[in-house]
């Protein structure tokens, strides 16, 4: 199952030597996307363990998110606000076939004030909107890459806004 997105705007690469190295990404892209306080759909990529809801809890804290942040690998979607922002976090590792997509109403989810965080987007192939950043973490024996294409302005803003900020 592919995604089939056009070529990213913009691509960057990060080793992440650590799980602190993980949040610290979480953080800073959460805080790109407070600055702005608008919407936002970012997929994030990568085979089970990588770090991909490492990464979405340290995004929402640094947004704000309050209380227990569980990995919605079991609901498939787990919903949080701070003031007039959504955030939905979404895992598609259980879908069966990308028509569940459909069935299940997501659709609705992506409105103009909510920020949403899809782990496994290869699993609904096609049918989802485009995203303003995908997040790909792989396995470099105890530590991870981040493969991070944008693919709207406001994707390249976060990646602009990471580069400001870069210290590993
Ligand atoms: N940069 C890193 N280096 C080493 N270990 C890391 C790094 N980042 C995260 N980890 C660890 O890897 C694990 C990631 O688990 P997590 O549940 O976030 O993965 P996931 O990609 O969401 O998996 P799944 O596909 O099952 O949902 C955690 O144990 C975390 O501490
Ligand atoms: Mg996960």
């Amino acid at each position: 199952m592919t995604l089939n997105l056009p070529t990213p705007l913009v691509t960057q690469s990060l080793l992440l030597a650590t799980p602190e190295d993980t949040d610290w990404l979480g953080q800073i892209l959460g805080e790109s996307l407070s600055i702005e306080s608008t919407g936002g759909v970012i997929y994030l990529q990568g085979e089970l363990g990588a770090g991909k809801t490492s990464l979405v809890r340290a995004l929402l804290r640094s947004c704000g998110v309050q209380g227990r942040i569980k990995s919605p690998s079991y609901a498939l979607l787990e919903t949080y606000k701070v003031s007039s922002l959504y955030f939905y976090h979404l895992d598609f590792y259980r879908f069966k076939n990308p028509q569940e997509w459909e069935e299940a109403g997501f659709r609705d989810l992506f409105h103009h004030n909510a920020v949403v965080l899809i782990e496994w987007p290869e699993k609904a192939e096609g049918l989802l909107p485009q995203p303003d950043l995908l997040i790909n973490m792989l396995y470099e024996g105890e530590r991870r890459i981040v493969k991070i294409g944008a693919y709207t302005q406001r994707g390249v803003a976060c990646v602009n806004h990471l580069n400001l900020r870069r210290k590993i």
